[in-house]
């Protein structure tokens, strides 16, 4: 009888062969936990497309962190509901403004044993819901808005973020950051730059979560257009010649091709976001009892990893570590 040279199934015997030869690995460590927290309300409020997560209150964000902390999770990321909006968005630069009282709040628990980032973007507090500040005919004014970026990130870093991740893709975003931060002497601070990020229906229940109805338009003026592969590494490239020191691909599924590309481009890591749709689709199937919704969190947040996210932002970030085993 004729023996195959190589078996491929020798090697997939056990599952201490399959952990011993895997090419991938996912650990709590690598998971950061997007986190809400809203001004002005008394309890906290649950998101109904955004299963197991909720608008915190300062309280309830310090419990939460506690317990993601318990599980193994050593990073967050933070975004701010304003009890006000105006037109451009005022209180994502106050020093007494939501996020950053949470960030001094965490920063006081957890020292530098918890990684803190902070969303910078101004759409969370503009009335209008856009990203940046508009002109007269109603799209967003690039250079006005990168300049109130800058003022955002000092507020930020001021309160103790160890990271500020600029979301809004408007151009020049991250030099603006860089030089402002510079200029009063946060040398390490650290620039996640959400680089190649997609205009996508994926972000919907994140703006439930966030209470953001975008007045007139949407954002395909300053996201990119999902049908471009190629144009993620100018802007990849150009964040990172503007300082930033990671780069994130967003959203994570549908770009798994983008993800491969950058991680082959530049040397900085690479962030992925598995976003709020892609979160809840899988939940909503679980819910009806369609599909296990953890062991497909792992495989999407395996997938994410394989293609070659070092970080991986995640609303699964808790379910995970706790399947993984904290
Ligand atoms: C913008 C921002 C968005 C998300 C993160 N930062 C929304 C948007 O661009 O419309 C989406 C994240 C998600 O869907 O989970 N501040």
């Amino acid at each position: 009888m004729e023996y195959p040279a190589r078996r491929l199934r020798r090697l997939r015997r056990t599952p201490v062969i399959r952990d011993l030869v895997a090419e991938t690995t996912l650990d709590a460590g690598d998971l950061v936990a997007p986190l809400f927290v809203a001004e002005g309300i008394d309890a906290p409020r649950p998101i109904a497309s955004l299963p197991g997560h909720g608008q915190h209150t300062r309280d309830s964000l310090r419990a939460e962190v506690d317990r993601l902390v318990s599980l193994g999770i050593r990073s967050v990321i933070l975004f701010g509901l304003p009890a006000q909006k105006d037109a451009t968005g005022t209180s994502a630069w106050d020093p007494e403004g939501i996020v950053q009282v949470a960030l001094r709040d965490l920063r006081d628990d957890h020292g530098d044993g918890l990684c803190l980032m902070a969303d910078l973007c101004l759409d969370e507090y503009t009335d209008h819901g856009h990203c940046g500040v508009l002109l007269d005919d109603g799209t967003v004014d690039n250079d006005a808005t990168i300049d109130l970026y800058a003022r955002i990130a000092v507020a930020q870093a001021d309160a103790g973020a160890d990271v500020v991740a600029p979301s809004g893709m408007m151009d020049g975003q991250v030099a603006a950051i860089r030089a402002s931060l510079e200029a009063i002497g946060h040398h390490d601070t650290i620039i996640l730059a959400y680089a190649a990020k997609y205009a996508t229906a994926l972000y919907g229940p994140f703006r439930d979560a966030v209470d953001v109805t975008i007045q007139s338009g949407d954002r395909r003026g300053y996201q990119q257009d999902l049908r471009n592969r190629r144009e993620a590494a100018a802007e990849v490239l150009a964040d990172v010649a503007e300082g930033a020191d990671m780069v994130m691909v967003k959203p994570a599924l549908s770009c798994l091709d983008i993800i491969a590309d950058v991680a082959q481009l530049v040397d900085v890591p690479i962030a992925a976001y598995h976003v709020s749709g892609e979160y809840s689709m899988v939940k909503a199937a679980a819910e009806r009892g369609w599909i296990d919704g953890t062991a497909v969190g792992i495989e999407h947040l395996t997938a994410i990893r394989r293609a070659g996210a070092d970080l991986v932002l995640t609303y699964f970030a808790a379910e995970v570590a706790e399947a993984l085993g904290g």
